[in-house]
């Protein structure tokens, strides 16, 4: 369970991720490297979390032709990461070269995180990390989404549907709001990871999210993990926090 929550670590370089992780000792964590890191230190951060023993969630999201996609993810898959994502939207032939180049990558390197799923070990020795799918942004509206995109329809509707495509191409899950987790859980099983953002304990900060919901209410909605950022990152006590998040996570209520 513990290795379901994800510390989102949006930091800008090496040294703050550093400062950071020191208030954990030796624990091994389950972190998310997003653009802003990895843009700015290139795959040596990535490579440094696993040499400690950390699994990294590395949220690129990726968007391009598949050849472009299969070639990239090719890369990624032999940094050793535990899961990694694109966009739904680049479609059905982006999203299965993706994760044939993810697959032939970390077939290179034979190895990858330690969390197992079931994109484990099928039996045939095909391990590989996760590869999971974002849906819509939690940033977009239904109204942007129409006027933006010329996407009509419900924006629930769109997120079941790339959902769909993504578990048709073989994909392990996607990115998702907890409030879309249970409608996706009844359409794709428990198994298909609900991979979500937009958590805050009660008496933190929303910040910029929109819809935000506690670590107890994602796990009742059937999120299978959570991402958390700034409520344990700008904690005075990052640890406290990481605790208090993973035990309500846990479904364990503090009083
Ligand atoms: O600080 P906070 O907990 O809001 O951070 C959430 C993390 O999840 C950030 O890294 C953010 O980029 C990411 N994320 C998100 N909403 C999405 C996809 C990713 O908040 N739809």
């Amino acid at each position: 369970m513990q290795k379901s929550l994800i510390v989102a670590l949006d930091f800008a370089g090496r040294e703050e991720v550093s400062g950071f992780l020191k208030h954990f000792d030796d624990e091994k964590l389950y972190v998310k490297v997003g653009m802003e890191l990895f843009y700015q230190e290139g795959p040596r951060v990535v490579e440094a979390l696993i040499a400690k023993g950390h699994d990294v969630f590395l949220d690129l999201k990726l968007h391009d032709i598949p050849h472009t996609v299969y070639q990239a993810m090719k890369g990624l898959g032999k940094l050793g990461v535990t899961m990694t994502n694109l966009h739904a939207a680049g479609g059905k032939e982006m999203m299965k070269a993706g994760l044939e180049g993810l697959m032939e990558g970390a077939a290179v390197v034979g190895s990858y995180g330690s969390v197992k799923g079931a994109d484990g070990d099928d039996g045939d020795g095909a391990c590989r990390p996760s590869l999971i799918a974002v849906t819509q942004l939690t940033s977009m509206s239904e109204e942007r989404m129409r006027a933006d995109l010329l996407i009509e329809g419900k924006l629930n509707d769109v997120v079941l549907h790339y959902a769909r495509n993504a578990f048709e191409c073989g994909l392990d899950g996607v990115v998702c709001s907890s409030l879309e987790a249970s409608r996706l859980r009844d359409a794709f099983g428990a198994e298909f990871k609900k991979v979500t953002p937009g958590i805050r304990m009660k008496e933190d900060s929303v910040d910029d999210q929109i819809r935000v919901v506690t670590p107890l209410e994602a796990r009742r909605f059937g999120a299978t993990e959570i991402v958390v950022g700034r409520s344990i990152t700008r904690a005075a006590d990052p640890r406290k926090a990481y605790e208090a998040i993973l035990q309500q996570w846990q479904g364990v209520e503090i009083g």
